[in-house]
């Protein structure tokens, strides 16, 4: 057996424990997958001090270091699993130049500034893999960059977050309110140290660019994604959506479109309403799921944990196994590639049906205006639904409108016009209809 190869563990938190403890547990099987053993040199933590619930007592204690560049120099792998962007990029690059392969599950710094340690990892010629930052332990990333790199990447349509998936699960199953549901899923390990990441979208759409790099060959950062996250998602409309026949989903979504005959891709994240029988909406819990459309392969849906210590550590370790491996035989694995450089549409531009509540007066001839208004918007109607349970009382129907596919933009304009609307009492909700 060669010599064994040094591992650099940055971070000790919830990923971090679970890589720690299944390198130690499984070091003799790993080191046969290898063709060499995988020992940690040491594990860079803010507070080496701090008791740590299964490090504390072990053989790993002695190991925790607030060096981490220190730890970085000595490397042959660096596993980074601290998150954030400093000094998460700086240790990154420091490790690339000194000749180490990096394992990362750091999506943010990944969709903001991947590019510059791509280009660091070919220049030096070592691996940076990243498949636990898309979709915890779900094998995304490799398909799209390498299954499907002989075929054409239609569309990707996901729930690539875990915390809201959780939450708006518990909401419609349980009722639960949505700050109760984030406390749960941040015990349980699925959420950001900041969970604002995980509700408000960034974490998807930072998932998002990653994947819609891999799937069109063309560079997307987080800034090109259109985002919105589930905080305006009321009790109301899950319960209405699930009336409607369909579940509120937080997805991520990147597309081919063609916009003023310029071809080009999409990336927008946003809650939408899901058909109760599309594969998307029977995703519970804290589970993610990517259903991919491609031109040859037709549909294909992964899934599985998306969040979680133990489900995150099986995809690092998978990364993990194939840098050494490459660092054993010589060489180094696939990259993901740039070539294509499709350019990044604007989201007014995305297409898609909605569904628009509104409380209007209950008199004649306010259908007929609330009509004209999305005539004049060039949006069709699909379907109109008056509920029984509005107010004939108080004079108010609460009406439910369904449009079929119509542009972002008219749509905006179009709730702009009937907002101004005298019969308009309120415009309830607009949310997306997706996977329909
Ligand atoms: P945690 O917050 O649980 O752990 C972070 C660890 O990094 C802690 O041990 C912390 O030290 C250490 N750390 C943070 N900043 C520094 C620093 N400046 N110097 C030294 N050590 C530092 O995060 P997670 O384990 O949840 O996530 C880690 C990464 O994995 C993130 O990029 C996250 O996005 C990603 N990820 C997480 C998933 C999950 O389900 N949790 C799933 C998929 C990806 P200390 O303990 O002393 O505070
Ligand atoms: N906070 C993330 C989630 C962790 O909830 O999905 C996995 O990336």
């Amino acid at each position: 057996m060669p010599a064994p190869l040094k591992v650099a563990l940055l971070g000790c938190g919830v990923v971090g424990t679970e890589v720690a403890h299944r390198l130690v547990t499984h070091a003799d099987e790993l080191a046969a997958r290898v063709g060499a053993p995988l020992e940690i040199v040491g594990i860079a933590v803010r507070d080496a001090a701090s008791p740590r619930e299964g490090v504390t007592g072990t053989s790993l204690e002695p190991l925790l270091t607030t060096d981490a560049s220190a730890l970085v120099r000595g490397a042959d792998v660096v596993v980074e699993v601290m998150g954030g962007i400093e000094p998460a990029r700086t240790l990154i690059l420091q490790a690339i130049e000194a000749g180490a392969s990096v394992v990362t599950a750091n999506k943010a710094l990944l969709a903001s500034d991947g590019p510059t340690l791509y280009k660091a990892a070919d220049a030096a010629g070592v691996d940076l893999y990243f498949e636990a930052a898309v979709a915890g332990a779900i094998p995304i990333v490799r398909p799209v960059r390498e299954s499907l790199a002989g075929d054409q990447v239609q569309r990707v349509l996901g729930i690539v977050n875990g915390t809201t998936n959780y939450v708006l699960d518990r909401m419609a199953t349980d009722g639960l309110e949505l700050e109760q549901a984030v406390k749960e899923a941040q015990a349980l390990g699925y959420a950001e140290a900041d969970p604002t990441a995980d509700v408000e979208g960034y974490d998807a759409a930072a998932k998002a660019a990653i994947l819609a790099s891999l799937a069109f060959h063309t560079r997307v950062s987080l800034d090109d994604v259109a985002r919105e996250g589930i905080t305006g998602v009321t009790a109301a409309d899950v319960a209405w959506a699930q009336r409607t026949g369909h579940a509120i989903k937080l997805l991520a979504i990147a597309e081919r479109n063609v916009r003023d005959d310029v071809a080009g891709i999409q990336v927008r994240v946003h809650p939408a309403l899901v058909p109760l029988e599309h594969p998307l909406a029977g995703v519970r819990g804290a589970f993610n799921a990517v259903f991919v459309e491609a031109e040859a392969a037709g549909e294909l849906m992964f899934y599985g944990r998306g969040a979680g210590g133990a489900p995150t550590s099986s995809a690092v370790l998978g990364d993990l196994v194939s840098v050494a491996r490459h660092r054993v035989l010589g060489g180094r694995g696939p990259v993901e590639s740039s070539y294509a450089d499709l350019p990044v549409l604007p989201a007014e531009a995305a297409c898609t049906r909605f569904q628009v509540r509104l409380d209007v007066d209950d008199r004649p001839g306010v259908l007929a205006q609330v009509a004209h208004v999305l005539a004049e918007h060039d949006v069709s109607i699909e379907a109109v639904r008056q509920s029984a349970d509005a107010g004939a009382a108080t004079g108010v129907a609460r009406l439910l409108i369904t449009t079929h596919t119509a542009r972002e933009s008219a749509l905006a304009a179009t709730v702009a016009a009937l907002t101004d609307l005298d019969v308009v009492r309120d415009v309830v909700s607009v949310l997306r209809v997706e996977g329909a």
